[in-house]
């Protein structure tokens, strides 16, 4: 059997003001068709049933969540985490339910947030990967041919393994710093993680065992109240002590039999403002506008307004952004540092 995992308990913070605490990333719809959680389930649906689909999120948005994506997901395969402890205890969370509560299987585990092209290309790949982790019991991971030196990614160096359409992985680094991205790129043999993983639910679990005992000791702490009257209040209790680690560091890094997929589906994680390019072309100035704009002679600059007009003369790379009661105005290459408004902000409360 083979189940879809979707993790959507992440912030969004470097899409800010567009994603709020109120309402992060994931239930934005950038692609102008559906909201990123609603086309990551729909994507699964070329590999799992529909009623074998999870969604992992934190109790604070399970009621959107649940009005989000009614008639997709079943509503008690949407999984409420008491507290963001990161993504080793996200999927270990899947992985312990599944095969306590639903049976051993592959987890097709994905984030909520990448926008991706080509969807037939995307189920394709995630097919052949299924493949893969029923044959081989592996870990598979899906990699994605890297265009610059990103440090916010994860990279997987692979060989080639005769008549498979697979690769072997020999080393997985989480999120190098600039130099060695660079060297990475130069190499050309590495590729991005794009953070899917696919693998049994047993497999990995035997992994926590190994690797993060502390996690997996909170796993099985979680298993014995499966079932019974006290199960809620035990997660509530058990959860937010797991330990914080995702799990690229936690486990990619550190295991031993790794495959991995070259994707090649038209990729982008949309992790800030600067990765808006996936989504939309730039106009003949080198502007990505969205929403009610005026942008006279000016270049390279993404305005995106939700309902107020944006209006600009005489400026070049910045990145204009108009929703709710904020705007933001920052140079294009620091479109990253959004995230410390956000966190300025929580500061002040
Ligand atoms: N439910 C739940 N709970 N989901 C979580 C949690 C959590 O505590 N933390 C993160 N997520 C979700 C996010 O919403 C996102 O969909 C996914 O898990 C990955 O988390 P990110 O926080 O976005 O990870 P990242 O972008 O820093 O790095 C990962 O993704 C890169 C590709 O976008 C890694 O896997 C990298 O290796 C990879 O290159
Ligand atoms: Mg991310």
């Amino acid at each position: 059997k083979t189940y879809g995992v979707v993790m959507a308990g992440g912030g969004g913070t470097r899409l800010w003001p567009l994603s709020t605490k109120k309402l992060p990333k994931q239930f934005l719809n950038l692609s102008g068709r559906e909201t990123l959680v609603n086309e990551a389930v729909d994507r699964l649906l070329g590999v799992a049933d529909k009623d074998d689909i999870f969604i992992v999120t934190n109790a604070s948005q399970t009621e959107v969540m649940l009005s989000q994506t009614a008639g997709r997901v079943k509503a008690d395969h949407i999984l409420a985490e008491p507290a963001a402890r990161n993504t080793a205890a996200c999927i270990g969370y899947a992985a312990i339910t599944i095969l306590k509560k639903y049976g051993d299987g592959i987890m097709c585990v994905v984030p909520s947030d990448p926008y991706i092209r080509d969807e037939k290309g995307f189920q394709e790949t995630l097919q052949e990967a299924v493949k893969a982790a029923e044959e081989t019991d592996a870990l598979v991971t899906i990699g994605i041919s890297p265009t610059f030196a990103a440090t916010g990614y994860g990279y997987i160096r692979s060989t080639a393994v005769e008549g498979k359409a697979y690769r072997k992985v020999e080393e997985f680094v989480e999120k190098p710093d600039e130099e060695t991205a660079r060297e990475y790129l130069e190499a050309g043999s590495y590729a991005w993680n794009s953070g899917m993983f696919i693998w049994k639910a047993s497999t990995i679990l035997s992994y926590y065992k190994k690797l993060l005992p502390d996690i997996y000791e909170c796993l099985m702490k979680l298993a014995e109240g499966f079932g019974t009257p006290g199960e809620e209040a035990l997660l509530w209790e058990v959860y937010p002590a797991i330990p914080k680690i995702s799990v690229d560091y936690g486990i990619m890094e550190r295991a031993d039999h790794v495959l991995m997929l070259t994707g090649d589906f038209g990729w982008s994680d949309v992790g800030g403002w600067d990765a808006f390019d996936a989504l939309k072309s730039r106009d003949e100035n080198g502007n990505l506008t969205v929403g009610k704009t005026l942008l006279l002679d000016s270049r390279n600059c993404t305005a995106y307004s939700v309902d107020k007009l944006i209006a600009a003369v005489g400026v070049e790379d910045l990145i204009i952004v108009q929703a709710g009661e904020a705007v933001l105005v920052c140079p294009q290459a620091e479109a990253q540092r959004v995230k410390e408004i956000v966190e300025a902000l929580s500061e002040k409360g």
